[in-house]
C-alpha cells in the first residue's frame, strides 16, 4: 500500500477572494494550458465571487502546491483545473484533491463527474484512469466562441 504521509502536512481549503493572482501564477506553471484560452484575473474573479467554494487548494506551508475546481451549474457536476506544482508530483496531492472534490459534489447530490482531458495529456489521463474516470468516444465537444 502506497503512503502519503506527506499529504497529511498540507492544508487543504476552498478559494478566497485574494487568490486570483496567485492561482493565475501557479496555473501558469502547474496546469495544462495547451488548447484552451488564457485564464483571466477577471475569469478567476469570477468564480470566486460566484461559487469560491467549488474551489479546492492545497498549500504547503502557506504555498500553493495545487488545485481542483469542483463545480456544479445546477445540472452536471465538472472538474477543471486539476493541477500539482511540477516539484510536488507523485506524492499523492492530486489525489487527494480528487477525493475531496468528490465528496463536495455527492453532497451536491452528484452520481456521475465529467472532466475534459486533452487527447495528448498523457499525465491527465493516467490519474482520471487510475481515479474511476474512463473517455467516453462517442461524445464530442461543441463549442461557439462568444
Ligand atoms: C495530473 C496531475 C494533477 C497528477 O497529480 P499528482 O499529485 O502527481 O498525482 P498523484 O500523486 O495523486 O497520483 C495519483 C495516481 O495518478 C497516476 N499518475 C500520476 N502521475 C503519473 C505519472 N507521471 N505517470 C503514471 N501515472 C501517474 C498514478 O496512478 C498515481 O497513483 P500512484 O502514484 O499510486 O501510482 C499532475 O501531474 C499535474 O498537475 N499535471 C499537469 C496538469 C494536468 O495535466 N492536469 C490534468 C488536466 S486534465
Amino acid at each position: 500500500m502506497r503512503q502519503y504521509g506527506r499529504v497529511d502536512e498540507l492544508l487543504f481549503r476552498t478559494g478566497r477572494a485574494d487568490d486570483a493572482d496567485v492561482l493565475l501564477r501557479f496555473w501558469s506553471i502547474a496546469a495544462e494550458n495547451s488548447g484552451r484560452p488564457t485564464d483571466t484575473r477577471e475569469a478567476v474573479e469570477r468564480l470566486l465571487d460566484r461559487d469560491a467554494e467549488a474551489l479546492i487548494v492545497a498549500e504547503r506551508d502557506g504555498r500553493v502546491v495545487g488545485t481542483v475546481i469542483a463545480g456544479f451549474d445546477g445540472w452536471r457536476y465538472h472538474l477543471y483545473r486539476l493541477a500539482v506544482d511540477p516539484g510536488e508530483r507523485r506524492r499523492g496531492i492530486g489525489r487527494a484533491l480528487l477525493e475531496r472534490a468528490e465528496k463536495r459534489l455527492v453532497r451536491w447530490g452528484a452520481t456521475r463527474l465529467d472532466a475534459m482531458v486533452l487527447a495528448d495529456n498523457s499525465l491527465g489521463q493516467a490519474i482520471w484512469a487510475t481515479s474511476g474516470f474512463s473517455p467516453q468516444p462517442e461524445w464530442r465537444r461543441w463549442v461557439k466562441p462568444l
